[in-house]
């Protein structure tokens, strides 16, 4: 039977807060539209931390909470869609970061989903017993992706780092992960190539076709609002009837729900068409905006320091993201 437990979890936020009233400075917005429309007051900007050492930070806190030796983590698992670098991946730098010598690592890319995906294949890799410690570490540095000329995305997204390690456990976890490519158009940032100095490609930069944006801002975040709110609030209730219906559970056999903090209309839409007791969905993005993979591990490692993740607790976990994608896990802590 497929199993996890989070023996420790640990985050990290930048310094700096931008709040409401800093956008409405540089844009034509407020605290009240933003506020009433995404339940955002404030998010972090890393303005010079890059990811990794977000990351490294979170993965150490997480290490230092679970009381084991690094050198006892098999493997690193690094949910980002901000990297520093094309290559290494970020999980071979918090492995640096570290000092998880004796573990493999790679890169889960799936957007806000991240985290679940990777916390998904962590418990597929604890089934074998060559892996006892996995660390699973998602961090974002959206900042720089942001067009900050554009009122309707930059407003909503914050950076941030959250990390847990698991280990196997013999009580029982499922999830459910889907993806709609379809839909890759919704919600991207494209890589620039414009800067190639390849004297067959220089200053040119094919965009495929179906591109909504214009090739002057191709380089920042791209967003259809209303198409990812609306996939959002119909992934979400999916994705939590398809895992409670696997793992043969009804709403109230479920502790705590963990939902990806991306505008609180989102969640509250979601929380009514489910008809889950808002008592059991844990919220703070009041503060920190959405940091997209980083969020769910984000509340973990808030909830588990005020001691309210608790051994036997069943946790539900749901997200969706770019993709588009969209998943939920749920575990018995
Ligand atoms: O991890 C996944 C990440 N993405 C998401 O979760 C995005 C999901 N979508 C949303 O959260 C919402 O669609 C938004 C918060 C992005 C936008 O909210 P909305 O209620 O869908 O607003 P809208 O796009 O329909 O815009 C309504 C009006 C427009 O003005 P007009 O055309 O009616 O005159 C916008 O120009 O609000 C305007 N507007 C703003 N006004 C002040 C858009 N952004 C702002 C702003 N401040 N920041």
């Amino acid at each position: 039977m497929r199993g996890i437990k989070i023996i420790g979890a640990g985050m990290y936020v930048p310094e700096k807060e931008a709040d409401n009233d800093w956008f409405s400075t540089i844009l034509d917005t407020n605290d009240e539209w933003i506020y009433s429309r995404t339940g955002i007051r404030a998010r972090r900007i890393s303005v010079d931390k890059p990811n990794f050492y977000m990351a490294g930070e979170a993965a150490k806190a997480a290490v230092a909470d679970s009381g084991i030796d690094p050198a006892e983590i098999d493997l690193v698992l690094a949910a980002t869609c901000s990297p520093d670098f094309y290559y290494p991946a970020l999980s071979c730098l918090v492995q640096h970061e570290t000092g998880a010598v004796n573990a493999a690592a790679f890169d889960i890319n799936s957007a806000c989903t991240g985290f679940i995906n990777a916390l998904d294949t962590a418990s597929r890799f604890l089934e074998d017993s060559d892996y006892r410690n996995i660390l699973v570490v998602a961090s974002e540095r959206l900042a720089p992706h942001c067009d900050y000329t554009d009122r309707t995305a930059s407003i909503l997204f914050g950076d941030g780092a959250g990390a847990a390690v698991v280990t196997r456990s013999d009580k029982p976890m499922w999830s459910y992960l889907s993806a709609k490519g379809d839909y890759f158009n919704a919600l991207y940032c494209k890589i620039d190539h414009s800067r190639s100095n390849c004297p067959l490609i220089a200053g040119k930069d094919a965009l495929p076709e179906g591109i909504i944006d214009t090739e002057a801002k191709s380089h920042f975040l791209q967003m259809n609002g209303k198409a990812v709110y609306k996939f959002a609030v119909e992934a979400m209730e999916t994705a939590v009837n398809k895992v409670l219906a696997k793992a043969g559970l009804g709403i109230d056999d479920i502790d705590l729900y963990i939902p990806h903090q991306a505008n609180s209309r989102i969640i509250e839409s979601a929380v009514k068409g489910l008809g889950l007791p808002v008592d059991k969905v844990y919220v703070n993005l009041e503060r920190r905006g959405n940091t997209s993979s980083a969020c769910i591990p984000t509340c973990l490692a808030e909830l588990k320091q005020a001691g309210r993740i608790k051994d036997g607790m069943t946790i539900c976990l749901v997200g969706f993201g770019a993709g588009l994608t969209s998943g939920a896990v749920v575990f018995n802590q």
